[in-house]
Parts: structure tokens; sequence; C-alpha cells
């Protein structure tokens, strides 16, 4: 296991959407996929599962080790004892989030959000027709602060479901136990429900505390929480599909089992049984991976200090997403399209994340050290060239 070794020549073999999406000259820095394989246990579970043969139908949560196993995982990495009763299968979060829009708020709801926000997220409210009402992030010094003022006056009888990110993305915040608390006071006070997608909390470096999941704030918040999370984006396999919910009281569940199950989809064997090989044998492979991601952090933080001090980046305190403002280059169009058409880099447009993210672009740093030298040398170039 060397995340050293991986070159471009190589990564470019990969058929997966980051690779291909943009043609051979191309450097990928937008969409969350690592470029790290997976752990070797799940390479090997994968092969035994195609040698078998068997490809069968997975068993229901309820006779599936998984939830016995995320919520023993919760206690011990965070102090947090979810019932493992309460654990339902998902098929990925996204479409969790959609399922938790559609059935914990309706067209006269409001749904409040904390911008700059992962897209997909946006994108659900906007397609289902809900008001979003936006709380901002805002970056200060070596921090991300949050608006609580604008969080409280936002406030009104129809709101109804705040959508947290928790570790965020694509700041890379950890929220501390004061915001959280703060945030859960505001909950309690407007009766909200509280969505916490909590997909990169394996993924902290050493400058944030443990991560802290909402629903260990109290019994009062965690009866009005469905936790979110997965293996998926901590373990390299975005393509497996299988994401756990946790809800918090017995109404949340019955009102998730309000959807039509048939439409609802679920995990499959394979995510199932990956996902166990991920939480039970490869905290190794999750370890070395994030001090290689923290050393990236670190190595992308300088060489933006340095060679390209006009781009504002606040250092991310989880993720391995980084988010740039690139205001100051006073560019006359979006920075992501200046980098890929003069760098060749692909980044995420800010614009898409919302209010806020105008101007700015997320970048990924989970590559090799010298993909990502290569990324950063070409922007610099690029910018060179144009001043
Ligand atoms: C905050 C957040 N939630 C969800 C996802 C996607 O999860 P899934 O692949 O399970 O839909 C991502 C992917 O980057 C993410 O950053």
């Amino acid at each position: 296991m060397d995340h050293d070794e991986i070159t471009l020549e190589q990564a470019r073999k990969s058929a997966s959407l980051k690779w291909t999406r943009y043609g051979p000259g191309v450097i990928p820095s937008w969409i969350a996929d690592m470029d790290f394989p997976v752990a070797r246990p799940i390479s090997e579970l994968l092969r035994l599962l195609a040698d078998s043969g068997d490809l069968s139908y997975a068993p229901n949560m309820h006779e599936e080790p998984l939830a016995q196993l995320f919520s023993q995982r919760m206690q011990n990495r965070y102090g947090w004892v979810p019932d493992p009763s309460g654990f339902d299968s998902m098929t990925d979060i996204v479409q969790a989030i959609y399922i938790a829009v559609a059935v914990l708020c309706d067209e006269d709801h409001q749904v409040i959000l904390q911008t700059p926000t992962y897209h997909p997220i946006l994108s659900a409210c906007r397609k289902m027709n809900r008001e979003m009402v936006f709380n901002s992030l805002v970056p200060a010094g070596n921090g991300w602060q949050i608006d609580f003022d604008q969080l409280r006056d936002c406030m009104g009888p129809r709101s109804k479901l705040l959508l947290l990110v928790n570790p965020h993305n694509p700041s890379g915040k950890a929220f501390q136990k004061d915001e959280l608390e703060t945030i859960a006071g505001i909950v309690l006070e407007n009766d909200l429900f509280v969505v916490s997608d909590e997909i990169h909390c394996d993924l902290m470096y050493s400058n944030a505390g443990p991560h802290i999941p909402f629903a260990s704030i109290s019994r009062e918040v965690a009866e009005r929480t469905v936790t979110f999370n997965s293996a998926t984006k901590s373990h390299n396999m975005g393509g497996i599909r299988c994401a756990m919910a946790h809800y918090g009281s017995e109404s949340l569940r019955k009102q998730f089992d309000r959807f039509p199950d048939g439409m609802r989809g679920g995990s499959n064997a394979v995510g199932n049984r990956a996902t166990r090989i991920a939480w039970e044998q490869c905290d190794d492979w999750l370890e070395y991976t994030i001090s290689y991601l923290e050393a990236n952090r670190d190595y992308f933080v300088s060489f933006l200090q340095r060679e390209m001090p006009d781009l504002r980046h606040v250092p991310n305190q989880s993720t391995f997403l980084a988010w740039v403002d690139c205001r100051e280059l006073h560019l006359d169009h979006d920075p992501a399209e200046f980098f890929l058409k003069r760098a060749k880099v692909a980044a995420y447009s800010g614009a898409q994340f919302g209010p806020g993210g105008e101007g700015c672009i997320r970048m990924n740093f989970a590559t090799s050290r010298s993909i990502l030298s290569e990324k950063l040398e070409r922007m610099k170039r690029a910018l060179s060239e144009i001043y």
C-alpha cells in the first residue's frame, strides 16, 4: 500500500466517471473519488464473490450484522450509541436525501441549508419544489464560522427541515461541540427535523477534534434527527452503492415508511459485504490514507500560499475536497472554466454550491503527491500566462 506510487499514466486507465469525463489531456479534480486503490481486504472480497458466483439478494437490514457493526463503530470512535434497531439501508446518500426531503416536509415548508453546500442537496430541494433558506458559512482566518444570527433570523412558521452536512462539504469544516449545541438549541426552539449527512466523518485531520455526530448532542435532538452515513467516501468505493440511515425515533422511521419501498431501493449484497469488510478489517488502510491526505492538504496549502497567493483557502479540517476562493484573480468568467481551458485541470465550479460559491472552485486532493503537484503546477502556469 503506497499511494505515492500512483502515476498519471496509471490513473488515466481508470474507467471511472472522474477520469473519463474530460478526455486524456485533462487532470480531473472535481468529483469526490480518491485515486487510491481500495484496501486489500475489499478487493479480495470482490474477487471471492466473483469466483464463488454468488451474487444473490442481500438479507434485510434487520437480519444483517451491518447495523450492529455500525452502531459499535460509532460508539468506539465517537462515543455515540445509536440503537441498532433504528437503522435502515439506503442505496446511497443522495437518494436518501431526496427521500428525506419528500417525507419530512412539503411544498409549503422551508428547508434550511448551510451554504456553500454539497450541490445535490440543493438539486434535491429544487427538483422537489421545496423553498430553500440559506444560512452562510463564512471563512474567518483559519476556520469557517456559522452565521448564527442569520440562522436564528431566518426561522419562521414554515421552517421545517435543516439539512446539515457534518463534517461539511465543500468547506472541509469540522463542527465543534459548542456550534452543534447552538444549532441544536435553534432546532428545538423551532421544532425542526434534521438530516445530518455524516458521510465524511471518518476523514478528520489533526487540526479538528474527533467527529461529533449531531444525534449525540442530546436525546431530544436525536429524536428529530435522521443520520446518513456510509463507508463509501472514507474507503473510496463510491461505485458500490450502500448507505445507512439511522432514525432517532420510531416516529421518524414511520415517516420514511410512508415512502413506497419499491421506489426507495436499498443497498445490495455486494455493497453490504464490502461495507462490512471496510468497517471490520480496513482501519489500517484508513489510518494510512488519512495521514497521506493530511500531508497532501499541507502541501496544497503551502503551494497556494507560496505560488498562487491570490487564491484564498481555509485549510481543511476534514474531507479531501478543498474550497478555493478565486475572486481576487478578477477573472471575467467562471474560474472552473478558466482552469479547465487554460490549465487542463477540471475542478467543480463553486457556483453550483449555492450562495457564496460564485468565483470559487472545489478541488480534490485525494491523489498521489506527483499528480497533485502536476495539477497545481499547471494552474500556476495558467495564471502566470495572464498576469
Ligand atoms: C456530503 C456528501 N453526501 C453524499 C455524498 C454522496 O454519497 P452517495 O454516493 O452515497 O450518494 C457525497 C459525495 O461526495 C458527499 O460529499
